[in-house]
C-alpha cells in the first residue's frame, strides 16, 4: 500500500501544478504529452487512485470497470462533456470542473473571434500575404458593424454574461439571449440583456454567439432549419462545444451565403474539422484556444490540482459535477 495516494496527469499542464501535486501525492506526469488511445489510458490509470485529466479524455464505464481503484476525476476545464456523470456516479467516482477561473478570458477570446469574424481580419490577412492587394478600395473587406449592434447570445452561464457586458457596456450592443432559465432582473439589468424565444433571437440577431454547455439534447442547437432563421448579413460565433452546430449544414450556408460569415473555435470530433470548412473563405477557424493564456491555463490547472488535495485531504471535492 501507497502511503500517499497515487494520481495520474493525463496530459501535459503547467510545470509549477505538477510541482504542487508532486507535494501531496505519487504522481506520474504525462509531460511528453502523449495523446493516449482510450485502451491506453485504462492501461495508464492501472493502481491510480485519482488523475487530472484535460477535456480530451472520455471518462465511461468501460474506463471506469477497467479501473476500480479510480476514485476522482478532476477535469481542467469548465466543460466536463467528457464525463459519463452518471457512470462515474454508480462507480463511486467524483469527478470536478475548473469553473470561474477562465470565464473573463474565455470571453475576450469571443469578443476577439467576433471581431475577426464581423471585419474579416484572417481573410484580409490572407489576401494581403499572397501579395493581392494592389490598392485603397472602398469595399475591400467591408464586413459588418459591431458597435451599436444587436448580440444574441445563446447560453447565459458565466461565460454568456461576461461577453453580454463586453457587448453592451464596451461596444454599445443591444444584447438578447437565449437560455435555459431566466437570468433574475438584477442580473439581466447588469447585464443589459433582454431574454427573447431562440426564433426570435436568431431573426434578429446581427451576431449570434454560441456559449451553451453541450448535452444530447443540445446536439445540433443550430442546423439548417436555425441558419435559415438568420439574417444574411448575420454571422455565427461558437466557442462553446463541437456537435451543438453542425457543421455540414454550416459550410453549406456559408457557401451559399445565406449567412455572411462564422467563427469557430470548438468542431464536432475535433481535431478533425469537417472538409467543407476546410474550403470556405468566410469562416475564422481557430484550435480550441478560447481559454488559453498561460494564466489561466495555469489557474484551470491549478484548481483541478486543488480539487485532489481537497478531496484526498477529506475535505471533499471544491466544485464537483457529481454528489
Ligand atoms: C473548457 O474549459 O471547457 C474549455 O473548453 C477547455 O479549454
Amino acid at each position: 500500500m501507497h502511503s500517499k495516494p497515487r494520481i495520474l496527469i493525463a496530459r501535459a499542464i503547467s510545470p509549477e501544478v505538477v510541482e504542487r501535486l508532486q507535494q501531496h501525492f505519487d504522481v506520474q506526469s504525462n509531460q511528453e504529452d502523449v495523446v493516449w488511445s482510450p485502451q491506453e489510458l485504462a492501461q495508464q490509470l492501472q493502481g491510480k487512485d485519482g488523475v487530472l485529466t484535460t477535456g480530451s479524455q472520455r471518462i465511461d464505464a468501460a474506463l471506469l470497470s477497467a479501473c476500480p481503484q479510480l476514485r476522482i476525476v478532476a477535469n481542467m476545464a469548465v466543460g466536463y462533456n467528457n464525463f459519463d456523470v452518471p457512470a462515474m456516479t454508480t462507480a463511486g467516482v467524483q469527478g470536478t470542473n475548473a469553473p470561474d477561473v477562465l470565464t473573463e478570458t474565455t470571453a475576450d477570446f469571443g469578443f476577439a473571434l467576433l471581431m475577426a469574424t464581423a471585419r474579416r481580419i484572417c481573410e484580409s490577412e490572407h489576401y494581403l500575404r499572397a501579395g493581392q492587394w494592389k490598392d485603397w478600395r472602398y469595399d475591400l473587406f467591408a464586413g459588418a458593424e459591431v458597435h451599436g449592434s444587436t448580440l444574441g447570445i445563446i447560453g447565459m452561464g458565466r461565460i454568456g454574461q461576461a461577453i453580454a457586458r463586453r457587448g453592451a457596456h464596451g461596444f454599445g450592443m443591444k444584447v438578447i439571449y437565449h437560455n435555459r432559465s431566466r437570468l433574475d432582473a438584477a442580473l439581466e439589468a447588469e447585464c443589459q440583456a433582454r431574454y427573447v424565444g431562440k426564433q426570435e433571437l436568431l431573426s434578429s440577431a446581427d451576431h449570434v454567439m454560441l456559449v451553451l454547455p453541450f448535452t444530447q439534447e443540445n446536439h445540433h442547437t443550430i442546423g439548417e432549419a436555425e441558419l435559415a432563421q438568420m439574417k444574411p448579413t448575420a454571422t455565427l460565433i461558437n466557442i462553446a462545444r463541437g456537435g451543438i452546430v453542425d457543421d455540414a449544414a454550416l459550410a453549406r450556408a456559408l457557401r451559399e451565403r445565406r449567412i455572411a460569415a462564422a467563427g469557430l473555435d470548438v468542431f464536432e470530433g475535433e481535431p478533425v474539422v469537417h472538409p467543407d470548412l476546410l474550403t470556405v473563405p468566410n469562416v475564422v477557424l481557430t484550435p480550441h484556444i478560447a481559454s488559453a493564456t498561460q494564466g489561466t491555463r495555469s489557474a484551470m490547472a491549478g484548481l483541478a490540482a486543488d480539487n485532489l488535495i481537497s478531496f484526498f485531504a477529506g475535505k471533499g471535492a471544491l466544485t464537483p459535477v457529481n454528489r
